[in-house]
């Protein structure tokens, strides 16, 4: 399809070429882009108007202050609850799901997400973003089992970033696309069809912080990445969503590997480690723990953590070759 072409159009176009879809879809995913619209709008005024700071604290208009990540959680309940399209939703930042029954009417998709990622940028004006997974309900109730499924049954992904321009990727199985936001007209217009990841990248991201904590698989497969003849450079930003980003647009690897001070690695599985592992798949790349496949993981519990190793396939196929020599 032509770039430029709308959001809303592009679905439509989409819908049409599977005459059994019935459009709630398409009607939930515009509930979710208007939710990512609200929160992108909160998040580019956020240096403006004083909204940022410790829940609790006040504004300079003496009212009580809301964390841009509890707002963008809140917002994502309230735009989505009512729509009728799910059964539930669960959020990084909720200890427990959230039913959608009673007050509003029960639809058969289950919402998971990352309200704000990178959460800890937000203050010093580096880009963040919401991280989002959509799976089917596959029970008659809505209990938090039904939200422990492999990544492979997710039926859409995606990841609104919002830096210096406001992006929305996603993939439903059939590719991933890339849109922006013109905020003159408030749509996000098709600017990236179809992205492939380039199969081997020149950029590796982990936080090397970290690195006293290391397994010797990681360390020898960094430091092999800093012998390399052609060089390569650390590019690390903090928020996964712009680092993820960057390396699916240039190629590149992403590690946040287990160590020996967090054993199952720090990022969450349902929230950011299974949309971004659909979207890489989608895009040609490939996601590991390191001796298995991301999207084959069997949740056990919703806010489960995974070692993650992400991006250009030979680079994740390379570092693979690292674990599997520790493990021999
Ligand atoms: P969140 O802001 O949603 O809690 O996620 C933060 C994550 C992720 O965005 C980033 O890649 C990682 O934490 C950075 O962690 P370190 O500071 O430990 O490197
Ligand atoms: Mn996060
Ligand atoms: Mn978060």
């Amino acid at each position: 399809m032509a770039i430029g072409t709308p959001l809303t159009k592009f679905l439509l176009e989409e819908q049409r070429r599977y005459p059994e879809s019935t459009g709630n879809f398409t009607s939930l995913f515009s509930d979710l882009v208007l939710a990512a619209k609200i929160i992108s709008r909160e998040v580019n005024r956020a240096g403006l108007i004083d909204i940022l700071g410790s829940t609790g604290s006040q504004n300079v208009q003496g009212e009580e202050v809301q964390k841009l990540d509890e707002l963008a959680n809140e917002m994502l309940i309230k735009t989505m609850e009512h729509g009728g399209h799910l059964s539930g939703m669960a959020s990084e930042e909720m200890e427990e799901i959230v039913k959608v029954d009673g007050r509003f009417p029960r639809g058969s998709y289950l919402l998971l997400f990352d309200p704000l990622d990178g959460s800890s940028n937000i203050d010093v004006n580096i880009s963040v973003g919401t991280i989002f997974s959509i799976l089917k309900c596959p029970s008659a109730e809505t209990t938090t089992k039904d939200f422990l499924q492999p990544g492979t049954r997710q039926v859409c992904a995606g990841y609104i970033l919002y830096g210096s321009s406001t992006m929305l990727v996603y993939t439903t199985g059939h590719g991933v696309h890339g849109f922006t936001l013109d905020p003159s007209v408030g749509e996000f217009l098709l600017s990236h069809e179809d992205i492939r990841i380039p199969d081997k990248g020149k950029t590796y991201s982990i936080n090397e912080g970290n690195s006293k904590h290391w397994f010797p698989a990681t360390s020898m497969y960094i430091e092999k990445l800093k012998a390399s003849e052609k060089g390569c450079s650390a590019r690390y930003v903090g928020s996964l969503v712009a680092d993820f980003h960057r390396n699916l647009l240039k190629g590149g690897i992403f590690l946040y590997p287990a160590d020996k001070k967090s054993k199952n690695g720090k990022l969450r599985l349902l929230y950011e480690a299974n949309p971004l592992s659909f979207i890489v798949e989608q895009a040609g790349g490939k996601s590991s723990t390191g001796d298995k496949r991301i999207l084959e993981i069997v949740p056990e519990e919703l806010h489960q953590r995974t070692p993650l190793i992400i991006g250009s396939k030979a680079d994740v196929e390379e570092a693979e070759s690292f674990w599997k020599y520790q493990e021999a």
